[in-house]
């Protein structure tokens, strides 16, 4: 935990460098802010948890119609071509940017930023020392981030477990069709798959 905060409070100084102003206001105004930064992370940190899990629920509903349907193959055809949209539609409807992000990608476009490899890395030491795992914000010049852990389910180790043990090798052949640089898979029940980041732009 305490390596994250740093790693948070670096990063957090890193970006705020520079946009602070001199003005540090009377005690009632400080006061105020505070409240009122307060009532301000609260509320992204419960919006960004209600969009995160909408948009969870909605993949995972049609990734297990799909594999019902045409089996784990044609699920990742499915994936291909709207795994994207789907994100895009939910995060539309939120006026939001919402993004899934690994430091072991399959989809190119999916990759995490320096701050999201950050947070990756910090939420890893923390699960290697058997820590709870919390959502976080970070707050940026003109955007606040909304960052939670992904976790790996029974159901991800399909297409993203062992190939061979988990991932059926017809299976592997499709995912390395479509994804010729995939580095998403040889994970484990619990492991930590990624991280949600969703970036609400400051009014
Ligand atoms: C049917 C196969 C399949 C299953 C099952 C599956 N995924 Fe994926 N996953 C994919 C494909 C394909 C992509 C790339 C999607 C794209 O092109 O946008 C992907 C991408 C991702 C990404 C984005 C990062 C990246 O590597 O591109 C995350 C995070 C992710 N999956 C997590 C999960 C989790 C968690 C589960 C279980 C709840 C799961 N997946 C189940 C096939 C699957």
């Amino acid at each position: 935990m305490a390596n994250l905060l740093i790693r948070i409070i670096i990063l957090f100084f890193l970006i705020t460098i520079g946009i602070s102003c001199g003005n540090s206001g009377n005690k009632l105004d400080k006061k105020e802010d505070k409240a009122r930064s307060e009532k301000e992370q609260e509320y992204y940190l419960d919006q960004g948890k209600i969009i995160a899990s909408k948009t969870f629920e909605t993949l995972s509903k049609e990734l297990s119609v799909k594999i019902g349907e045409e089996g784990v193959a044609g699920a990742i055809k499915y994936c291909n071509v709207n795994a994207l949209g789907l994100t895009d539609s939910i995060a539309d409807l939120y006026s939001v940017e919402v993004k899934r992000v690994s430091d072991k990608i399959r989809n190119q476009n999916n990759r995490a930023d320096s701050i999201e490899l950050a947070v990756i890395s910090g939420y890893r030491d923390m699960m290697s020392k058997g820590e709870q795992l919390e959502p976080i914000l970070v707050q940026e010049a003109a955007k606040v981030r909304f960052m939670a852990p992904i976790i790996l389910k029974e159901l991800c180790l399909n297409c993203h477990g062992v190939p061979g043990t988990n991932i059926l090798d017809q299976n592997m052949e499709v995912i390395n069709q479509y994804y010729p640089q995939d580095r998403a898979i040889d994970y484990s029940l619990g492991d930590l798959r990624g991280i949600w980041s969703i970036s609400f732009s400051k009014q």
